[in-house]
Formats: structure tokens, sequence, C-alpha cells
């Protein structure tokens, strides 16, 4: 079978207006495009159904409220969760750790404590950290990555100490789509006392996720790479560790009873969701996981995955590209085309219809691990077929062709 004329997932590529003919995209990994049914659930949602959640006394509001709550059973359903108590709902992965690093990392952790990270992880999954560490003074451990990329779960082992009170790890690599073992993760900090948060921000667009599987304590991701709305993410945890953890922004919806003198919170979920939420995103994020849900994550894996192994033969048949990344990545696929930087590169691909992402994909560390200043990056999805891993390889050879 040649695998590179082999047409487009018609069916998957159809549900997506915004998705012209002609037009590869390539860029999953920062946000996916949306199928029309979360698009009309969005649109119902403002258009017929709109109202705010958990406070308003007419029927609307009551409707509204029940939507919302479904949604959270869906999300915890969706991941395994032992209740929809467990699910918070954030504005991205982004916020639920700078969440668990606030709340949970200033009443937990204290000056010396160990946390480790890893050379692959996101800004996200450093920064927070970081910013605890100026805070309380707790101590920042990077783990090493193997060759072809993946996070060193022997050198993990090693590092780890009694000192480690957190463990965060990215499930799956924004850049190189290394894929890491969350099982074996949470039994090495679990040994060492540790709690263990994944960042799973490209694991949940790509693999099926069960949390209680994977014996975690903190699990984060976005809705926006999960064929979702932007501005809704979620924070999963588990209950006794939520009911551990004090308030992080105060305001409407997050109380008990406020009084001048004392005020006292609710329990979680609402305890961590002040103000006005994001209702409509909600909605969103339902109808999102409802699509994803139907087609199957076995299936999408399995296409991102031949996807990736046809991006990867045909990129390495062109002298002058340099793969980063193991073989087995999921979705997505990171490379370097020898003497051009990747803004050229993405450039050029752009005037054949192929919108990728160059750039350091917010992970610096990882950028001067691999000795590049960025890379070009090609991320998968479930409209994506073997005619845009076709048009990915042509234009990298008429950049190959341009730059001599
Ligand atoms: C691995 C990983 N972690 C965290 C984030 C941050 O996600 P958001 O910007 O949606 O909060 C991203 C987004 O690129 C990501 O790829």
């Amino acid at each position: 079978m040649n695998l590179l004329t082999e047409t487009r997932p018609l069916d998957w590529l159809t549900d997506f207006p915004a998705i012209p003919d002609g037009w590869a995209y390539l860029d999953t990994a920062a946000t996916a495009q949306k199928p029309k049914v979360v698009i009309d659930a969005i649109a119902r949602a403002y258009g017929e159904t709109y109202a705010t959640v958990h406070r308003g006394v007419y029927q609307r509001s009551a409707d509204m409220t029940v939507a919302f709550e479904a949604s959270r059973q869906r999300v915890a359903r969706f991941i395994g969760a032992g209740s929809a108590d467990e699910i918070v709902f954030v504005r991205g992965a982004t916020e639920g750790i700078n969440l668990v690093a606030q709340s949970w990392g200033d009443t937990h952790l204290k000056a010396g404590d160990r946390i480790l990270l890893s050379t692959l992880e996101h800004h996200s999954n450093i920064v927070p950290w970081q910013l605890l560490r100026d805070r309380i003074g707790v101590e920042i451990d990077v783990a090493p990555l193997t060759a072809d990329g993946r996070i060193d779960l022997d050198a993990v082992e090693a590092m780890l100490t009694p000192a480690h009170k957190l463990v965060a790890l990215a499930h799956v690599s924004n850049v190189l789509g290394s894929v890491l073992d969350v099982r074996r993760a949470a039994d090495l900090a679990h040994n060492v006392g540790a709690r263990l948060l994944v960042d799973g921000c490209q694991a949940v667009p790509r693999l099926p996720v069960d949390v209680a599987a994977l014996d975690c304590d903190f699990y984060v991701f976005s809705g926006h790479k999960l064929y979702g709305p932007t501005g809704i993410g979620v924070l999963w945890a588990r209950a006794d560790i939520l009911d551990s953890m004090p308030p992080w922004h105060g305001g409407g919806a997050m109380i008990d009873k406020v009084s001048f003198a004392r005020t006292t919170y609710a329990p979680p979920p609402a305890r961590f969701e002040a103000g006005t939420p994001h209702v409509v995103g909600v909605v969103g994020l339902h109808a999102a996981i409802d699509y994803v849900d139907a087609i199957g994550l076995d299936a999408i894996h399995a296409h991102e995955t031949a996807l990736v192994t046809a991006a990867r033969e045909a990129l390495s048949g062109i002298n002058s590209v340099r793969l980063f990344g193991p073989a087995d990545s999921a979705g997505i696929v990171s490379f370097a085309v020898e003497g051009v930087h990747p803004h050229d590169v993405g450039t050029i691909l752009d005037e054949a219809h192929v919108a990728i992402r160059a750039g350091h994909h917010c992970a610096q560390p990882l950028m001067e691990h691999l000795g590049v200043p960025a890379t070009a990056r090609a991320s998968f999805g479930v409209y994506n077929g073997l005619a845009d891993v076709a048009a990915l390889a042509k234009g990298i050879e008429r950049v190959t062709r341009i730059f001599g």
C-alpha cells in the first residue's frame, strides 16, 4: 500500500467547516479545529438556551445549570474520575497548574522540599513552580531525556528522594510527541511519598486517559486542544486532595457564608470556581467530548500514529531534514531543515497551504537541550489524512530547492 496516495478521512474532515479544501492544517497541538457539533452547541447555548448557572430561580437558569453540571459528569466519565466533584473547571491547563501550585503548593510544601520536572516540559509546567520557588523556597530538579526524547524514568527513579513532594510531567510532549509511562511515573513518585501531577494537554485529544488506572494525583488539560472551545479546561484531583486545598481566588460562587468578620468556603469543586463561570465553554466542552468519544480515542490514536509514521518516512527521505523525537510519537512530529530557519520553513509551507507551527513551542529548555533555537512542528488531528502528509513533504522539498 502506498500510504501517501491514500486520501483524507473524508467522513471526519467534512465535520470541520473551517478547514477549506486543499488546506493542510497541521497545527492541532497548538489548537484543534472545531467540529460542527461543537460550533452548533455553542451557537445554541448563546442563541437559544443562554442564562447564568447556579443562582437563577427561573427555569432557564435551572436548565442551564443542569447542562453545566451534566458536562462536569461527562468530563468525569471521560477521564475515569471517581466523581464529578473531582472536576474543577478552569480556563485551561495553564490555569489548572497555577491553581495547584498556589493552592496545594503554598499550603502543603515548605522551604527545602523538592519538585521534580523534566527537560521537555511546556513553560506552563515550569513557570508556576518557579513562582512557587520564589514564594516559599522549594527546590526544582529536572529529569533528563532518553536519546530518543522520552522522559528518562530510570533517571527519575535515581533522582527521587523523600525530600521530593511533587513530580510534575507531561503525558505527551507538545514538541516531540513522546508518551510518558504515567503508571510507572506514579509508582516512582508514590514510592518516595510524592504526588504526581500530569500535564495531559496533548494526551487527552490523542490517547484514552483513565486517571484511576494511571494512579496520578492531579491531571490537567485544555478544552481547545480537544476540539472544544477556548477558555475552558479541567483540573482533576482526587477528592481527598481537593478537600485539603484552600481557595485560590475569592469571589462569588466559592463561598459557604460571608460576613465581614469571617467567611467560610464551599466544598470542592465550587471552592475553586470563583465568579461567573464560562457557561458556554463548559457546554461546548461536553459536545467536544461526545464528538471525540463517538469516534473513539483508540481509533484516533491509530489514525494519528499512521500519519506520524507516514510523515516520518516521507521527511526522513529528504536529505537535509533532521527529525526529533521517538518513532512512535503521538500525533506530533518536530523537525529541522538544515540551514533554514523554521520560520522560513513555515512561511514557505504556508504559501503551499500547509499550516505548521515554527518556534520554541513554549519549551525553551527543550530547545536548548536539542541545540536549536526553534523547530518546525507538524501535528495531526482527526481531520488530517495522507494527502496532508504528501503536501507537507512536497512543501519541504520546495523549501530545500529554494534554499539550495
Ligand atoms: C503540553 C502542554 N502543556 C500546557 C499547555 C498550555 O495549554 P493552555 O495554553 O491551553 O493553557 C500546552 C499548550 O500548548 C501544552 O502543549
